[in-house]
């Protein structure tokens, strides 16, 4: 969700009343990704490396959340939507950590959309904190693999992502998700987040069904026919 520091920046406003127009650009999003039957959105609220920002914009990011999920909690259960975390939120403040863990429980026997909020998440960290919980198992060598992996990861109830948007003008995934993108198609764009509506999604989602996913294999093959 990058961009709501220059969406504010241009308007003469703080960084975080863009961090505020991010999240409701976030809960327009969800609603749209709801209606078009899409059963898995992930955001990317706040990363490993968001704890370097200004202590101001850090603690502004966290009391943002708190009132987020105090405003919109209620509505997303009624609406069906089934939440998740994704990264280690053992760091956040207590009060945060007991409203996003009453958050899940509240939301846990949904399933109309699995909506995943990365907090204090790196695909790095969540490598080593993966491997970490593999050893501490005592699983062997021999026994490792893709699947048992990806099991232990943060998104094991989840399947990799076709589509990635990335907002805002940045052509990098910056530590996001990093053993899941393997085959995902990815989308950059320049509108910044907070402007990022219901037409921009179907921009991305238009583009993501004209792409071709060969996942290794040729053209031929994903088309059914015998290669020549
Ligand atoms: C990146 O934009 C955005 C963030 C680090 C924070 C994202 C958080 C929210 C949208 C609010 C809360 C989220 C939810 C799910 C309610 P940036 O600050 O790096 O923008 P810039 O590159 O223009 O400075």
């Amino acid at each position: 969700m990058d961009g709501n520091g220059r969406w504010a920046k241009s308007r003469c406003l703080s960084r975080l009343k863009g961090h505020e127009e991010g999240a409701q650009a976030a809960r327009r999003i969800v609603e749209a990704v709801k209606e078009r039957n899409i059963p898995y959105l992930t955001l990317y609220a706040f990363s490993s490396e968001n704890w370097n920002r200004p202590k101001d914009e850090v603690e502004g990011l966290f009391r943002l959340l708190e009132g987020f999920i105090d405003k919109e909690i209620d509505r997303l259960k009624e609406s069906g939507v089934c939440l998740h975390i994704i990264g280690d939120i053992s760091k956040f403040p207590s009060v945060l950590i007991e409203k996003v863990m009453m958050s899940v429980d509240k939301t846990a026997r949904n399933k109309e959309i699995h909506l995943s909020v990365a907090l204090n998440y790196g695909g790095r960290d969540e490598i080593i904190r993966t491997t970490r919980k593999i050893i501490s198992e005592g699983l062997t060598a021999d026994s490792l693999n893709q699947k048992v992996f990806a099991g232990y990861l943060d998104t094991a109830f989840m399947p990799d992502p076709d589509l990635l948007i990335r907002t805002g003008g940045e052509w990098r995934i910056s530590n996001f998700l990093l053993w899941q993108l393997a085959y995902t198609e990815i989308f950059f764009t320049d509108t910044l987040w907070p402007d990022f509506d219901e037409d921009a999604l179907e921009r991305a989602l238009t583009w993501f069904s004209s792409r071709e996913r060969r996942f290794g294999m040729t053209s031929e093959q994903v088309r059914g026919k015998e290669p020549v």
